[in-house]
């Protein structure tokens, strides 16, 4: 039996880090041993420096583990980092230097051209970026990034188009509230309402699509030329981003062919057998209502993403509704199975 790897996280204590705790737990792979936050919680154990807020128990393995401090030194080399944002640069940074894999869930260093802004289905060759970002910083360890919540539902979802051409993209979100993180939208904001606006996160979805389906040359990726036009509502699903998408195809494929595209569409990660990869990536639903957040997100262990309603476009060429589970497929499992990923590519050796 292969040895478990030890691994920890950056930001343990919040709503992300307590999504990575329940994820690991009995991974295969990963054996969670570490776990670090702020200066607050440093010392105390985990179920006492944590508002363990998920459904079920926090896991007994890890509720006596004493917190640590974000500082290199006692941590295990491969961290996943659901840090707050506005100490992820320095800290991650601090922890590549010296010498650990971080698999990032932050957004703070997705966009730097040498960073991997990773969906191991979609583009696992962006893993080649690692030996420039090594160079460039001169870093023993290394940076690697999940994308926002909801541009992984897109991603995902145009990925088995891509072989046709994307020119094209408008999307519109129905996002969930735990994407908020906690304790995220008042109950009297969003009750029996729709908020169209969150900050920030029209422009993710712009650029990091761009980056996710571009084309690794050489030490850079080459960013998609097709525009994207991102539309971004907050609505009262607890959990699961819906996006609607309209596409322009320069192959102008049939109606047939992008069925054929989304039914045979396999990658990678379910090539490999990775633990946390779905059987089936992107999961086409025949019925004329779904995907629905409620009844959906959390099939395939919440790591697939559904499509549905593809017709013609009038304005562009096609559209349809696309669905992935926000905080898992869009958080906690993404970033695991990028590890998984780097694993198998003997990145973690
Ligand atoms: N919430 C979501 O659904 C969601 C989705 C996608 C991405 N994200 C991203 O994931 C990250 C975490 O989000 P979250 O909602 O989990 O935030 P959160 O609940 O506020 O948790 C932040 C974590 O960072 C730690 N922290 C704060 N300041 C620190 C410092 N100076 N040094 C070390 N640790 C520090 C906190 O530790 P203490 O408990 O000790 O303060 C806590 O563990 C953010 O970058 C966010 O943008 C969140």
């Amino acid at each position: 039996m292969q040895t478990r790897i030890e691994v920890g996280i950056l930001g343990a204590t919040g709503m992300v880090g307590q999504h990575f705790v329940k994820f690991l737990q009995n991974h295969p792979w990963f054996d969670l041993k570490w776990l670090g936050a702020s200066d607050r919680s440093a010392g105390k154990p985990y179920r006492d420096a944590t508002a363990w807020r998920l459904s079920g128990a926090m896991p007994d393995s890890i509720a006596g583990l004493l917190v640590d401090e974000c500082k290199p030194g006692n941590a295990p080399r491969l961290l996943f980092s659901a840090m707050d944002a506005s100490v992820a640069t320095e800290i991650e940074r601090a922890f590549a230097d010296a010498g650990h894999v971080v698999v990032s869930n932050s957004k703070n260093h997705r966009m730097e051209p040498d960073v991997p802004l990773l969906v191991p289905e979609v583009n696992p060759d962006h893993l080649k970026l690692i030996p420039s970002q090594q160079r460039n910083r001169s870093w023993k360890g290394q940076i690697v990034t999940n994308p926002n919540c909801s541009t992984i539902v897109l991603t995902m979802a145009l990925g088995p188009l891509k072989p046709f051409g994307i020119t094209r993209v408008i999307t519109t979100t129905l996002q969930a509230i735990s994407g908020a993180g906690y304790p995220g939208v008042p109950s009297m904001d969003i009750n029996a309402n729709v908020i169209p606006y969150i900050g920030g996160e029209e422009e993710k979805m712009q650029q990091e699509t761009q980056k996710i389906l571009g084309d690794f040359r050489g030490d850079h990726i080459e960013p998609l030329a097709a525009k994207v036009s991102a539309h971004c509502n907050r609505v009262a699903v607890v959990d699961g981003h819906t996006v609607t998408v309209s596409v322009e195809l320069s192959a102008k494929p049939s109606m047939a062919e992008l069925h054929a595209a989304y039914e045979n569409y396999t990658s990678v990660p379910q090539q490999r057998n990775l633990p946390s990869a779905p059987p089936r990536p992107v999961i086409y639903m025949h019925e004329g209502n779904r995907p629905q957040p409620r009844k959906d997100a959390e099939r395939e262990r919440g790591m697939a993403a559904f499509v549905g309603r593809l017709r013609p476009c009038p304005v562009l060429d096609y559209k349809f509704v696309a669905l992935a589970h926000n905080t898992i497929r869009g958080a906690a499992g993404a970033a695991v199975l990028n590890a998984e990923l780097m694993h198998s590519e003997g990145m973690l050796d």
